[in-house]
């Protein structure tokens, strides 16, 4: 078997913070965030052929097609920055995703862990409704909750800070539909393989990403 990897999936629902704490948890352990979400959202950008298709989905607030998104996943594991693992945020998405994933890093020791960042539906609602993003390096803001020292503009490099397409209350209803439908049965998937961690994801982000950092960085 090739040298182990430490590949962490993060699980919750919309708006639980598996962004913010990916983002965090990549300037503290190196290893890469791979979001789903962010990899559509630059193509849509860059106006591909993927993007096009997965606007589709996105702006009803529904998965894009299994094939394609396991796919540009595979591609963007192979990546030189992914030689020690990755930080899975956003993918998988059902147990389809999940039998791929699987497949992809088990040369490499398989799934490190799965932590589920616990939120109630009404407190993701407040937090997506409020959530602003940077056009240039893509960190994640709340209007309350998370502030720019100056309003519309990233504390990083002074980027414009937008509010997603589907950031909309209709989508994100449809979203979390989505997510109880599609997503939730991951839970149960990595329960019985022992890698499901539960954490409390309604503490400040800074508690959140302590204890997610002692887990990733578990021997
Ligand atoms: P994606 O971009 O993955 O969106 P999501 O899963 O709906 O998750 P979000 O990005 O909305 O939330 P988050 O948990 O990252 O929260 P964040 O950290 O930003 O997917 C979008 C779409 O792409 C999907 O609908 C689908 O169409 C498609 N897609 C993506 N992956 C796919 C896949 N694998 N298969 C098929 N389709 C796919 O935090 C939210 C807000 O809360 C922020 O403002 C933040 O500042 C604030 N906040 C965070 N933590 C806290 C805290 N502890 N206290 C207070 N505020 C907090
Ligand atoms: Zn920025």
């Amino acid at each position: 078997m090739a040298q182990t990897r430490t590949y962490v999936v993060l699980l919750g629902v919309p708006g639980a913070g598996k962004g913010t704490q990916a983002q965090l948890l990549q300037q503290a352990t190196g290893l890469p965030q791979i979001s789903t979400g962010d990899l559509f959202r630059y193509n849509l950008k860059h106006q591909t052929e993927l993007g096009r298709l997965a606007k589709r989905y996105m702006d009803a607030g529904n998965l894009v097609p299994d094939q394609v998104t396991i796919q540009m996943v595979a591609d963007r594991l192979e990546q030189p920055d992914c030689t020690r693992g990755a930080l899975l945020d956003g993918f998988p998405r059902n147990l389809l995703q999940a039998a791929a994933l699987e497949r992809l890093v088990a040369p490499y020791g398989g799934v490190a862990s799965a932590p589920l960042i616990q939120v109630e539906d009404e407190e993701t609602i407040r937090r997506i409704t409020g959530r602003r993003t940077c056009r240039l390096c893509g960190a994640v803001y709340h209007l309350t909750f998370n502030p720019p020292r100056s309003p519309a503009r990233c504390d990083n490099d002074g980027g414009e800070l937008y509010q997603r397409d589907d950031d909309h209350e209709e989508t994100v209803r449809n979203r979390l539909f989505v997510y109880y439908k599609q997503t939730a049965p991951l839970i149960g998937y990595y329960f019985a393989k022992g890698l499901l961690h539960e954490i409390d994801g309604a503490r400040s982000i800074e508690e959140v990403q302590q204890e997610l950092l002692a887990l990733v960085k578990q021997p």
